[in-house]
């Protein structure tokens, strides 16, 4: 038997995910039209004998008390969220919860980070987990040298996998292999996190006598229960034959930013197409729009027929799309109107937004610049003939004049 655990943070944690965390929680923003964490959910929900899914989180439990309750008559595993009092980190998290994770004796624990975005290998991680015969092991993928640096880099042996070496985001580079926050863990898991926290109350009695060093000390030592998975449990047990590596070669990003969410909805679809090509839309018959490539409109929705929408569209509830609209590479949250003509590239568009007629709201697609990508916040109203390009507007804005490369607060 196992079970899950998906970290899904806080609402402190989101904040480079602005505008489009003000109302809704970053974990349950639409990813090809499904929330952000319903795609690690539904990898775990492939594995066999998993009893259990758990989301640890310090949002309020009203706001995922909607997704849990259908997700787990959705998929007939039981779903359940656990919000912390508090931030207790990453291994934190998951001990202050160790006796609700192993009430059933699970003997492996899976963890996940919510915001990374991936084809979650979980089955084929298993096997080599069971083959290593360790406490843990970390999914890894070789990225750019250059973009190393933004991650957990790692060092493992070549023939063993085991993980030697372990340094959360160095300011000099040490290796292109980095962590996916991908784990699989035995409960042992427990016994290193606890080992971690008595050894840090030991430090902490220490500087608790000598109050000098205290008040010299140029960074305030963390809370004992404050428990990080990278920095306190990955690199002290890294080269002690405890902790192994399984390399992904499928796809892998980080969803930091609003502008990693497009491209991420994009991989996710293009991931749709393979493994539920039931959820992306036909553009059959006469009487529907043109689809191109990837795309996916939610049932409620209503695309005019002489639209032409993708690739790597998401359109989500109750959206109206009118005659003539040319929609590319974007995500359309709930309750927007786009109106004839109107041309939408390379953005997200806010909740109950409208774009007018003939007005274009488009960027040039760098998914990693600040301005790469056009945001609407929500109930933004852009006027007919108006032009929005690589700007971010903060919600309830109404732009009745072309801007360019502008934040509009
Ligand atoms: N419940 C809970 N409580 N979740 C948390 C907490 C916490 O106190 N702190 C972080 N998380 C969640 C975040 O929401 C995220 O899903 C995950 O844990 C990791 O977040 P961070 O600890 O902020 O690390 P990071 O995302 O900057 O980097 C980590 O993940 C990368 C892969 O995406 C590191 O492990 C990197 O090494 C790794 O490359």
């Amino acid at each position: 038997k196992a079970v899950a655990v998906i970290m899904v943070g806080g609402p402190t944690k989101g904040t480079r995910f602005r505008p489009l965390s003000f109302n809704t929680p970053k974990p349950l923003f639409p990813l090809a039209g499904q929330p952000m964490v319903h795609h690690p959910i539904s990898a775990c929900k492939r594995l066999p004998n998993l009893a259990h899914i758990f989301l640890i989180g310090f949002y309020e439990e009203r706001e995922f008390a909607l997704y849990v309750s259908s997700i787990s008559s959705e998929l007939k595993v039981p779903v359940r969220y656990l919000k912390e009092d508090k931030p207790h980190g990453s291994a934190g998290g998951l001990y202050y919860f160790r006796n609700i994770i192993m009430e059933d004796n699970p003997s492996h624990v899976f963890l996940l980070n919510c915001d990374v975005c991936c084809s979650f290998p979980l089955t084929e991680m298993l096997e080599a987990h069971k083959r290593y015969g360790g406490m843990g092991t970390v999914l890894v993928i070789k990225v750019s040298a250059e973009s190393a640096n933004q991650f957990g880099e790692l060092v493992a042996d070549t023939i063993t996998n085991e993980l030697l070496h372990y340094t959360e985001k160095p300011e000099t580079f040490v290796s292109d292999l980095i962590n996916c926050g991908v784990y699989i863990f035995t409960p042992d898991v427990f016994t290193a996190i606890q080992e971690v926290s008595t050894h840090r109350e030991g430090q902490a009695n220490i500087r608790h006598l000598s109050s000098f060093e205290t008040l010299q000390s140029p960074t305030r030592a963390l809370p004992v229960d404050f428990i990080r998975l990278d920095q306190d449990i990955l690199s002290p047990f890294a080269g002690k034959k405890q902790l192994y590596t399984y390399e992904t070669m499928d796809f892998w990003e980080q969803i930091k930013t609003p502008g990693m969410s497009v491209k991420c909805s994009g991989l996710y679809l293009a991931q749709f197409r393979l493994t539920s090509p039931h959820l992306l839309a036909a553009g059959d018959g006469t009487k529907s729009a043109t689809i191109v490539g990837d795309v996916y409109v939610h049932p409620s929705a209503k695309v005019h027929p002489t639209a032409k929408i993708g690739p790597s569209v998401s359109i989500s509830a109750n959206v109206r799309v009118g005659a003539g609209v040319r929609l590319i590479s974007c995500i359309i949250l709930d309750d927007v109107e786009v109106q004839e003509n109107a041309v939408v590239i390379n953005s997200i568009v806010g909740w109950k937004s409208s774009i007018g007629k003939w007005s274009r709201v488009q960027a040039d697609g760098d998914y990693n610049a600040k301005l790469g990508i056009t945001i609407l916040g929500e109930a933004v109203t852009v006027e007919d003939e108006v032009v929005v390009i690589n700007s971010i507007v903060l919600p309830n804005k109404t732009l009745n004049l072309s801007v360019q490369d502008e934040i509009i607060l």
